[in-house]
């Protein structure tokens, strides 16, 4: 569950003041999915920053399954990040890595003790078993973002927040790839935030949010 009350984020750049984000409201029941979108420096990026904890919001409040982020010292906020899982536009994958050690890299550094029990299952629902040994310059982009997706739900996120991770991909791919994205976070409950410019991929989601100019529509 995911409450924003009158967030407001100012960038300094030297003499220059710029209100990104406006008094925001928000507010995405436990479970539910949101589409973010808005053009290009609307603030969708630095939202999404704000609410995963890497940016700290001027004023307002942030409450995160009842976790009030502005509160959170570094360590807090590092235990709290360690809950989400990210999807990038680019990926993010290690390119020396094979596929199945980019899923298991970051779980493995999370959790050192714990076997990623999700592994197989992960692997077969986003259609990666014949991939595991390739590198990520040898899949498409639509395989090298479902790399992504296992890799952030491996972690067993409450949420995820997805940042365009469509942005790269054609409109089929970016079809199957929301599709596989929102089915396999309402199967685990998980809420899910994602940006996006694509007006066509809203119909898969709770709530939609357009962003301009750092204000809500
Ligand atoms: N590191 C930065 N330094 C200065 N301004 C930035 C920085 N990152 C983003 N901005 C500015 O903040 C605004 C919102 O950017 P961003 O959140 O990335 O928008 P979006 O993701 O919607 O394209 C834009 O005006 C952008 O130029
Ligand atoms: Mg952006």
């Amino acid at each position: 569950m995911i409450e924003v009350k009158d967030l407001c984020f100012i960038r300094n750049d030297g003499d220059n003041k710029q209100n990104i984000l406006n008094h925001l409201d928000l507010s995405v029941p436990a479970a539910q999915h949101l589409a973010l979108l808005g053009d290009s420096g609307s603030g969708k990026t630095t939202f999404l920053h704000i609410l995963a904890g890497l940016l700290k919001a001027d004023s307002g409040s942030v409450s995160v399954n009842n976790q009030e982020l502005s509160t959170l010292n570094e360590q807090e906020l590092a235990l709290y990040r360690r809950k989400i899982g990210l999807i990038f536009q680019h990926y993010q994958l290690l390119d020396c890595l094979t596929v199945k050690q980019n899923i298991l890299f970051q779980h493995k550094l999370n959790f050192p003790n714990q076997t990623a029990s999700e592994f197989d299952h992960l692997v077969k629902e986003l259609g990666l078993q014949n991939k595991l040994n390739a590198l990520p310059h040898q899949l498409s982009g639509g395989e090298q973002q479902r790399v992504g997706i296992a890799r952030a739900l491996l972690n067993k996120p409450q949420i995820i927040f997805a940042d365009e991770p469509t942005g790269n991909l054609d409109q089929k791919r970016s079809h199957q790839v929301v599709k596989l994205l929102t089915e396999l976070c309402r199967e685990r409950k998980i809420n899910l935030v994602m940006v996006t410019h694509s007006h066509q991929l809203t119909d898969y989601f709770d709530q939609v949010k357009v962003l301009r100019d750092g204000h809500f529509d």
